[in-house]
């Protein structure tokens, strides 16, 4: 893989190139940078093909609404859906859980029903659980997980038999970077009657994902996360369910009449209410592509051998602390601090130098405080970064170290 080919395509690494102290930015686990297709793809349509989808007879309508559909069918093979209608286009991966979670509910949930989480849960698919939870009257329970959150088969097994709807977990953490065992878990909770949420808001860039073989029947995604824009993510829902929900959001765009009384679309139209992010959508196609034509076994092998090269790296350093489960494969994100100083601190230190880390909870508060963790820092690494990078990093994590020594 052609790194430096690749860094070229994003506007943000050239402009910064030729500055004394160039932008090393490892917080790719929060966003992805855009590369100069992706941009244009959005710019073109408002420029050039602009019109609403789904509505207009005229041609400019017809075209976009086209463009629009052939994005939809785009992602379905990306994520190898059987069928294209199982792709909802949604804000991101918070609306997709929010939206689903409602139209579930009523669709699928008895008082007294379980859902299960995982302690590693992201803010976003956790919050939304516990509020619904509270008002069908059903119960939240987390799964035990081993060290670092990978999920307890055997826990899982257990609790599954306790009238459990939904089983709703990450495929890889943002916190630690763990991959959870998807198909596992999936075969455990259809076992019991369960369906399944996968949040894929960090797996989706880091290797192919196969909704037929984990056989989950939901899965959500952000397109900023991959390279797309933002205002824009994935529902995909197994056909036989999203027929049988309710329609997420309700307007226009989701009906066939109202008069003489009301009759919605099939879905997924029925639950894409209002004018959507046509221009996102567009983006979202160009960024697919962009990954596409690199290949993911480019991409997954460039994102381990940095994992591999910057966990080296911080071992070799005094007073570090990693954050990491023991078992590979891993998502390209290290979880670390360094002993006696505040990891908001040593990111202050860091933006000095133009080198861009996350510190605190990453939005994933009961996942570090389960490791009896307050605040920890957060390298992210994609197809863009490099080990020289890496090395960047680690000399400023050194000078950090004698900084506030
Ligand atoms: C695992 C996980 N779930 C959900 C989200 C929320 O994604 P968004 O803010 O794009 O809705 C994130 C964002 O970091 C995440 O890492």
């Amino acid at each position: 893989m052609d790194i430096e080919k690749i860094r070229y395509e994003f506007p943000i690494f050239s402009k910064n190139s030729l500055k004394e102290t160039p932008l090393i930015y490892l917080d790719n686990a929060s966003t992805t940078h855009k590369p100069q297709r992706v941009i244009d793809a959005i710019t073109d349509f408002y420029s050039f093909s602009y019109a609403n989808v789904g509505r207009g007879s005229y041609g400019l309508a017809q075209e976009a609404t086209k463009r629009y559909e052939a994005i939809r069918l785009q992602v379905s093979k990306f994520i190898k859906a059987k069928n294209v209608n199982e792709i909802v286009f949604t804000s991101g991966t918070t609306d997709g859980i929010n939206k689903m979670a409602q139209s579930f509910f009523q669709a699928f949930a008895k008082a007294g029903d379980q859902i299960l989480i995982s302690s590693q849960a992201h803010h976003s698919n956790l919050l939304v659980w516990e509020q619904w939870a509270t008002a069908y009257q059903l119960k939240v329970k987390e799964i035990p997980t081993h060290s670092m959150g990978q999920i307890d088969l055997k826990a899982l097994s257990q609790l599954c038999k306790n009238k459990t709807v939904l089983v709703a977990i990450e495929a890889g953490t943002n916190a630690f970077g763990t991959i959870q065992p998807v198909s596992e878990i999936v075969k455990i909770a259809h076992e019991s009657g369960a369906k399944v949420l996968i949040d894929a808001a960090q797996w989706i860039t880091y290797a192919p994902t196969d909704v037929e073989i984990w056989d989950c029947d939901f899965l959500v995604f952000s397109a900023h996360k991959v390279f797309g824009p933002t205002g824009l993510g994935v529902l995909y829902g197994k056909s036989e369910w999203l027929d049988k929900m309710p329609p997420m959001t309700l307007g226009g765009g989701g009906v066939l009449r109202t008069v003489p009384q009301t009759v919605f679309k099939e879905s997924p139209y029925k639950h894409e209410a209002g004018t959507p992010h046509m221009a996102g959508v567009l983006g979202l196609g160009e960024a697919l592509d962009f990954i596409t034509d690199i290949g993911f076994e480019q991409i997954t092998s460039h994102a381990n051998s940095l994992l591999a090269y910057a966990l080296k790296e911080l071992r070799n350093m005094e007073g570090v602390e990693i954050y990491q489960h023991l078992h590979s494969p891993a998502l390209p994100i290290v979880s670390f601090g360094l002993s006696g100083i505040h990891p908001h601190d040593v990111a202050a230190y860091l933006n000095e130098s133009q080198i861009c880390l996350r510190a605190g909870h990453h939005c994933a508060q009961p996942a570090l405080v389960t490791e009896g963790l307050k605040a920890t820092l957060r390298a992210s690494f994609t197809l863009y970064n490099t080990k020289d990078e890496i090395d960047e990093l680690i000399k400023h994590l050194k000078t950090a170290q004698k900084f506030f020594s």
